[in-house]
């Protein structure tokens, strides 16, 4: 898959970027990542990617032409910019772009205001060949750079200063679910939302602690008990946490006399 991201702080990708499954999947080949920086695509000697507000209020809004003129620029798709024949005057500070093929990468805009981020979204994004997040930092941006976006996105209902920090969780949350990058033992599917449940309590060595026992079971080498045990308790948690995802999961007869005997 390719990952390109376009942004004023390309470098904040660094460490997120370079460190573990996102260095490993990039390593393996499966994942070929680049960090735009959006002040190659301006023309002043301030590399200015925000103005004033039309109508006034606080703060600034990074311009469209910076946005538009990158995008033409890293995807090869004529977006009807009249760029200067001599490019940009200064040279670019960041990567140049390498898949300027014409093709048109599932355009990802980080915003409060963008459909809530969840598993079934980072499934959708992973089978995509190639994502470009396009992402603001401090401010909103120009509504009409919007109509390059296939997918308006928000974390949740809080702001948060740097959009480059949203896409990176929305980057890993979608890396981590393509095949080939997590090991077979820690596989995404058998973990928290993959089945609609939360997942069940975890344990590893000593098998007692501070006078905390592992539950026996677990201990016991039979594979259908915890099997039973791992399902109940992931039932229990999401009953007890997160009871509205229950509406939305396929439960078995033996799941509901399990949550039934919760409550009796
Ligand atoms: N940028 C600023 N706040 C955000 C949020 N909550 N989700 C996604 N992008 C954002």
């Amino acid at each position: 898959m390719i990952i390109e991201t376009l942004s004023t702080f390309p470098h904040m990708y660094d460490s997120v970027m370079g460190s573990s499954m996102m260095r490993i999947a990039q390593d393996k080949g499966l994942l070929d990542f680049c960090a735009y920086d959006l002040r190659d695509w301006t023309h002043d000697r301030h590399r200015t990617t925000d103005d004033d507000p039309y109508g006034g209020g606080a703060g600034l809004v990074m311009k469209c032409e910076p946005i538009f003129e990158a995008y033409q620029a890293i995807t090869g798709i004529d977006v009807g910019l009249e760029v200067s024949e001599t490019g940009n005057e200064q040279p670019l500070t960041g990567p140049a772009p390498k898949h300027a093929d014409g093709r048109r990468p599932a355009t990802v805009f980080l915003t409060p205001c963008g459909r809530r981020f969840d598993d079934a979204m980072a499934l959708e994004l992973s089978a995509k060949d190639r994502l470009l997040f396009i992402c603001g930092h401090y401010e909103g941006i120009d509504e009409r750079a919007y109509s390059l976006a296939d997918y308006q996105v928000s974390l949740g209902d809080y702001v948060l200063t740097s959009g480059e920090l949203a896409s990176m969780v929305v980057i890993d949350a979608v890396v981590r679910k393509i095949d080939g990058v997590l090991g077979a033992e820690d596989g995404a599917s058998d973990e928290s939302f993959a089945k609609g449940l939360l997942e069940h309590p975890q344990y590893t060595r000593p098998s007692e602690f501070l006078g905390n026992r592992v539950p026996d079971v677990l201990l016991s080498g039979d594979h259908g008990a915890v099997a039973k045990w791992k399902r109940e308790q992931s039932l229990k948690r999401t009953a007890l946490l997160r009871p509205e995802l229950l509406e939305t999961v396929e439960l078995s007869e033996s799941d509901l006399k399990f949550l039934k005997s919760l409550t009796a």
